[in-house]
């Protein structure tokens, strides 16, 4: 089947989850359903749950595993809340392959490239919260943490002036004219400022924190966590958050005696240092440059 979009790290992923025997698989970020039919096809008494909050994605994914049907459920929601209502279950798995894909993003109806006549950027169109509000109308200290926080770029208080100044803009287009006049000359420059805008239309950051709470919170004894990142802003909270719950004791660093029990310890990080694309692969998927994955598995009782 044609997929608009390659799953990254596929492979070590597999590795990731070698373990797991049966129970459910839930795969927060369902896409084009690449990890997931891999997944089905190598563990043959797996159950999926699929979730995505983009409806276009999930129908590919429905059709792509359509022979798995008696094997797969599909959730139409964002994870943070799919996830809550699979507290109870006999859980094996979860992926999170968190940001946009290629679909959403070379698609220009969805707003997300540099030259498309749309500004919009929701992963979930039933949402109405665009990219046209954040660039046209949030004040000038809220665009301006948008900048600085999610594209680190320095020019944030001119940028967000000129955006200012030149509102309204109605497209990618016209945005990314903005922000050559504002200096930023190339692609290379005018990327981080449009995965900035979003990052906050889509509230990535902290969906990406609910996943990580919520999976803890679903996961049983055996629970396999696995966490593919885009970014350093996502790999950080990723990376900080396995190393709180591998923590046993999490009294202040400055406490002169532990007192929380030393008895936290929620699990095993799997991964030392992040897993990172091949070689080859970065050849045959560019995209996948920059992917990291990262892996825990929760163990109660330790
Ligand atoms: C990188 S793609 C995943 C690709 C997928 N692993 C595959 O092999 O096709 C990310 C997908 O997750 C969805 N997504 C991202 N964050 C989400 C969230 N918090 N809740 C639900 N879906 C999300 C996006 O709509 C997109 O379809």
């Amino acid at each position: 089947m044609d997929t608009p979009h390659i799953p990254v790290l596929l492979n070590e992923t597999l590795e990731l989850f070698n373990g797991i025997k049966d129970g459910y698989f839930v795969d927060c970020t369902l896409g084009f359903g690449g990890h997931s039919e891999a997944i089905l096809e190598k563990f043959p008494n797996i159950k999926l749950i699929g979730i995505d909050q983009d409806k276009e994605a999930m129908e590919f994914a429905k059709k792509r595993l359509s022979k798995y049907s008696n094997r797969v459920e599909f959730i139409n929601k964002r994870a943070s809340e799919a996830l809550k209502e699979l507290k109870g279950l006999n859980i094996s798995g979860i992926l999170a392959d968190v940001g946009v894909s290629s679909y959403q993003l070379d698609n220009k109806k969805r707003g997300f490239t540099f030259d498309s006549d749309e500004l919009d950027m929701r992963m979930n169109k039933d949402q109405e919260f665009s990219a046209k509000d954040v660039v046209n109308f949030y004040d000038k200290e809220s665009l301006k943490r948008v900048i600085r926080e999610y594209s680190e770029d320095r020019r944030y208080k001119k940028i967000a002036d000129f955006i200012i100044k030149n509102r309204p803009i109605n497209s990618n287009r016209e945005l990314s004219e903005v922000l050559m006049r504002a200096g930023l000359k190339d692609k290379k420059s005018l990327a981080p400022i449009f995965q900035a805008i979003r990052i906050e239309v889509n509230n990535e950051l902290d969906e990406l924190n609910k996943i990580l709470d919520y999976s803890k919170e679903i996961a049983k004894d055996g629970t396999i966590l696995g966490v593919i990142t885009f970014h350093s802003l996502e790999d950080r909270i990723v990376k900080n958050k396995f190393k709180e719950w591998a923590r046993k004791c999490i009294c202040p660093s400055d406490a002169i005696r532990c007192e929380c029990g030393g008895n936290n310890q929620k699990g095993i990080i799997l991964t030392k240092k992040p897993i990172t694309p091949s070689k080859e692969e970065i050849k045959n998927n560019p995209r996948s440059r920059s992917a990291k994955l990262r892996g825990f598995l929760f163990r109660n009782p330790l």
